[in-house]
């Protein structure tokens, strides 16, 4: 056995160092997944559609659940996953323009490997979700290029000066450049882009030819009221005279079943989708999770999926409204919270000069509390540091609201030790 014992412990993403989210004198408001009291009715639902699916498998499909699976995943999964958003995005999803991954990790590294030239740009929010931009920087002859982010979304003007300055024709692949955003509940800021910035992002992606990504694993955790406009993906519209293909929407069941589940969806347009079940990353093994998606589709069919989803998106919604009303009640002056309408997360800007590293120090030797601070965000890993994010996903609202009031009462504690 070469496993050292710690490595032989590890249970969770989250386990082994000293931020450890099962301490119970730990709070952790790093963490965006679903916590333990969410995840346990799991167990009986997966073994439920486990069985359903097994048996039909024996049945009907001589066991080929087990074989290498079809490019895209098997049709009736992606029947499946297509009629459920359809109805949650208001929007039609159709089962052709769907490819099972195992997450929108993988989803979003399928899309940087396969479908932008190696020499081309990745246009990102100046705050973005921290790990998809460890995932792009592993492709280190693309260049990350950070663009302004304002209350309502990307800051348009910004977007196409950055755009039009680098555009060229790539001799190698579909796009020359992409753009990467979270627009529905935005990490890790939680605003949601206005239907005038989405229509002006599809305007430019048509414009300039570059391809917008859209990571939409928050889009149907809505707590107010349902967005009026759809998602970013419907304003390329396939009836538009000049509608081309601009945009995929990279879906995942991570936090509203399980990260474990590692099953995903790519909706991609049809001049995207044969480049991908092209491509040898996907031919070499078949569907990316032929098995696991087979037994997501028995729980959809079984009713148990959608059960499931309505129980974490309650759970979050009272979480996520508890411990904004603690925020907005008790956060020092001069704090500006950005209170979310649906996703994971909160962004609190700390008054000036006021560094939320500096607090965060301070906040873990003093309070156990820990938070991540802005500049972990950005491209630089510097700007932003009057930013911080706390996230709703994991804990019972008892606990979040508890965690809540003490980082209000260490934030005040600090900003009268500093001043
Ligand atoms: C914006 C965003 N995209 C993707 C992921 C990871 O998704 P998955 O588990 O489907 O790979 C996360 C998880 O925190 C996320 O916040």
């Amino acid at each position: 056995m070469s496993q050292n014992s710690e490595d032989r412990k590890l249970k969770h993403l989250f386990d082994g160092g000293a931020w450890n989210v099962y301490e119970p004198d730990i709070l952790n408001l790093g963490v965006g997944a679903p916590g333990t009291d969410l995840l346990a009715s799991n167990c009986d639902n997966f073994r439920k559609a486990t069985d359903h699916c097994l048996q039909r498998e024996l049945r009907d499909n001589q066991s080929l659940i087990f074989q290498y699976g079809p490019t895209s995943g098997a049709y009736e999964v992606r029947h499946e996953i297509a009629t459920y958003f359809s109805e949650m995005y208001g929007s039609p999803v159709k089962s052709e323009d769907l490819m099972i991954t195992t997450g929108a990790t993988q989803g979003l590294h399928l899309l940087l490997s396969t479908v932008v030239d190696f020499q081309g740009f990745i246009f990102v929010d100046e705050y973005t979700y921290m790990i998809a931009l460890d995932s792009m920087k592993h492709f280190t002859s693309l260049t990350i290029v950070p663009v302004k982010l304002n209350d309502d979304g990307v800051d348009l003007k910004d977007l196409e000066e950055q755009v039009a300055k680098r555009r060229f024709d790539s001799k190698t692949k579909e796009f020359w450049g992409i753009y990467y955003t979270i627009p529905t509940y935005h990490n890790p800021t939680g605003i949601l882009f206005s239907p005038e910035i989405c229509r002006g992002i599809v305007q430019l992606a048509r414009k300039y030819d570059f391809l917008v990504v859209c990571d939409d694993v928050y889009t149907i955790l809505h707590y107010g009221e349902k967005p009026k406009h759809s998602r970013l993906m419907s304003y390329d519209d396939r009836s538009d005279p000049n509608f081309a293909g601009h945009v995929v929407s990279n879906g995942s069941f991570s936090k509203i079943l399980g990260p474990g589940v590692r099953v995903g969806w790519l909706e991609v347009p049809p001049r995207i989708k044969p480049i991908l079940d092209g491509s040898g990353f996907a031919n070499s093994g078949g569907c990316f999770n032929n098995y696991t998606a087979g037994i997501v589709g028995s729980l959809f069919e079984l009713r148990l999926a959608q059960k499931q989803i309505a129980r974490f998106y309650e759970a979050y919604k009272e979480r996520m409204l508890a411990t904004t009303q603690v925020l907005r009640n008790e956060l020092p002056e001069g704090c500006k919270l950005v209170s979310p309408t649906g996703g994971y997360f909160i962004w609190v800007r700390l008054p000036d000069p006021l560094d939320a590293r500096e607090f965060l120090k301070y906040s873990l030797e003093h309070h156990k509390i820990y938070f991540i601070a802005g500049p972990r965000f950005s491209l630089d890993g510097e700007t932003g540091k009057q930013f911080f994010r706390l996230s709703i996903a994991f804990y019972p609202k008892d606990k979040l609201v508890d965690g809540a009031r003490r980082l209000c009462h260490a934030l005040r504690d600090y900003i009268k030790d500093v001043s």
